[in-house]
């Protein structure tokens, strides 16, 4: 999966600085607390440690989809029908597609990402495994609207989101990009999204604070990316990943936290952290049955089907944009 910054759409300075990173990092270092947004941890390096975090014992997200991706076919077929043009919000290197198109059996697929080179990889991968279904890809920015091709016009939708990616938003911002899914699909069109669920505070602290240290890896590989692409000199060594629970957002919080007091300068501006003080890099909400159909429902989306895996760690939900109506 990439929810990086694609070749084409990124904006580079003269000096081949890219802009918007630098206004992002320059202004969530600024803020108290410091905050930089999540979507810069995947440059190439960072996408490739978030592969290996999707095989670790202890982040069990993707294992768990996958396994409802597995064995509920049956019943997706029945609540999907056939027929449909699936559009995946943000196609990765996933393996979780062929199962989803194996069992509804669409009338097309279109893969939808804002990088150029992830959407060409998924679209020649999926054509080789169905040959006969047309793939249409879309590089595009799934936060916004989107115009889907003319061959699919008249076919019935249905967006996939899968990986819970929903929860590495705030809420306001997942509500956008519901409602923005609303208007690409159309009235009419489902939606099959996972969102992983709340659970014991170990489990999920274990699951982005990993034994092996991986997770700690893709965090500080934003210190060394700043480092590199925007003359920081930050002390990667004095900065730890830690990961947290905040119960009262319900979700895990990644954060660099300084051992000792620090100073340092990225792009020419001075920072310091106080020890102990935190650079806040990520949020991965999660939900239970009541807080996802809410989100869905403030998102424009009829909640209509859930799904489980065995161990009850991770949902998939169908919803359906219904026709607005007057209501009480
Ligand atoms: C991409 N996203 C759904 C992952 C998650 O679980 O929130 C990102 C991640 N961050 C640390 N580990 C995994």
């Amino acid at each position: 999966m990439n929810i990086d910054e694609g070749l084409k759409l990124v904006e580079l300075d003269d000096s081949g600085v890219n802009t918007a990173f630098r206004a992002d990092v320059l202004a969530g270092l600024s803020q108290e607390p410091k905050a930089i947004p999540a979507r810069w941890l995947y440059d190439d390096a960072g996408s490739q440690l978030f592969e290996d975090i999707t095989q670790l014992p202890e982040y069990y997200p993707t294992r768990a989809e996958t396994e409802i991706l597995k064995g509920q076919g049956a019943s997706f077929a029945e609540m999907i029908g056939e027929g449909r043009a699936v559009v995946e919000f943000g196609s990765g290197s996933s393996v979780k597609t062929p199962l989803l198109l194996a069992a509804i059996k669409p009338a097309a697929y279109v893969p939808l990402d804002i990088s150029g080179d992830f959407l060409r990889a998924a679209a020649a991968d999926l054509a080789q495994k169905f040959p006969g279904l047309p793939v249409h890809p879309v590089e595009a920015d799934f936060m916004r609207r989107v115009e889907l091709p003319e061959e699919i016009a008249s076919l019935p939708k249905l967006g996939f989101f899968p990986g819970s990616t929903i929860g590495n938003m705030v809420a306001r911002t997942a509500v956008d990009l519901l409602r923005n899914m609303r208007e690409t699909l159309g009235v009419g069109a489902k939606l099959l999204i996972g969102m992983d669920l709340i659970k014991d505070e170990d489990v999920l602290v274990a699951a982005y604070d990993d034994a092996a240290g991986v997770t700690a890896e893709f965090n500080r590989n934003l210190l060394r990316r700043i480092n590199r692409e925007l003359g920081g000199d930050i002390p990667v060594e004095k900065l730890a990943h830690e990961a947290r629970w905040n119960d009262q957002n319900a979700r895990i919080e990644m954060h660099l936290v300084a051992s000792e007091a620090i100073e340092f300068s990225v792009a020419g501006k001075t920072f310091s952290l106080d020890v102990g003080e935190s650079i806040h890099t990520e949020n991965s909400h999660k939900f239970n049955r009541r807080t996802s159909n809410m989100l869905l429902l403030a998102g424009g989306w009829d909640p209509t089907a859930r799904w489980l895996d065995s161990e009850g760690r991770f949902s998939l939900l169908l919803a359906e944009a219904r026709p607005n109506r007057s209501a009480p």
